[in-house]
């Protein structure tokens, strides 16, 4: 399966990364192809253009994010779902998260998403998640019904994404089950047909 790991946040000092770069060993290590995707690396601004809006024939203006978010569409088209990295900011998603998501939305219907959440405090994200559920909902992409929270990121991770934590070692396998469950019923669906 194709899985976009989509990285929500740019501090320089950001925690998402190790969370992400684990996420994708995860999912590397279920035979996936996992491709990270970092607002930094891609160094996108703010929301001006959609996809849609520059796809056909950019003005010369937005030429240069034409080419960013092309090779994202490409990828993004062959998904199978998307892992959502999320950290928690006042209780709600990263608004480097939401800025990173809106740039699609077509590209990522009828894929399921699988939430990956983390704070510095024990509660591990979900409170954001709980939001980033309605958002995904939206863009199309439903998310599975576990989620994966990681508490106190700061000790829970090396900086490659190496665990630390026996818990997270121990925990990780029934969500990524169940999203491999989902994104094979998704995509036999999608083989059917599609609604619109
Ligand atoms: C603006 C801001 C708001 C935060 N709000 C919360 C919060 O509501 N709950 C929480 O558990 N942690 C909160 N934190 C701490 C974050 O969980 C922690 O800094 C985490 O590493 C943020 O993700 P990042 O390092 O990838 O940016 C907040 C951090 C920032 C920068």
């Amino acid at each position: 399966m194709v899985v976009p790991v989509l990285l929500g946040s740019v501090r320089s000092d950001r925690m998402g990364e190790r969370v992400a770069r684990w996420a994708v060993r995860q999912l590397d290590a279920r035979g996936h192809e996992a491709v990270l995707i970092d607002p930094v690396a891609l160094q996108l601004p703010l929301l001006d253009r959609m996809w849609k809006e520059i796809k056909s024939g950019p003005p010369p203006e937005h030429r240069q994010l034409y080419d960013t978010l092309k090779p994202l569409a490409e990828l993004y088209a062959r998904a199978d779902g998307f892992c959502i990295v999320s950290g928690e900011y006042n209780h709600s998603i990263p608004p480097a998260l939401s800025n990173l998501l809106d740039y699609f939305l077509e590209e990522y219907f009828w894929r399921p998403s699988a939430i990956v959440c983390y704070s510095a405090t024990s509660f591990g994200g979900v409170r954001a998640a709980m939001q980033l559920r309605a958002m995904l909902a939206e863009l199309g992409m439903p998310s599975i019904p576990s989620i994966q929270p990681i508490p106190a990121v700061g000790g829970a991770l090396t900086s490659d994404g190496l665990p630390l934590t026996q818990q997270l070692a121990e925990k990780t396998g029934r969500f990524f089950e169940e999203f491999d469950w989902y994104m094979r019923a998704f995509q036999s669906e999608r083989k059917q047909g599609r609604p619109y």
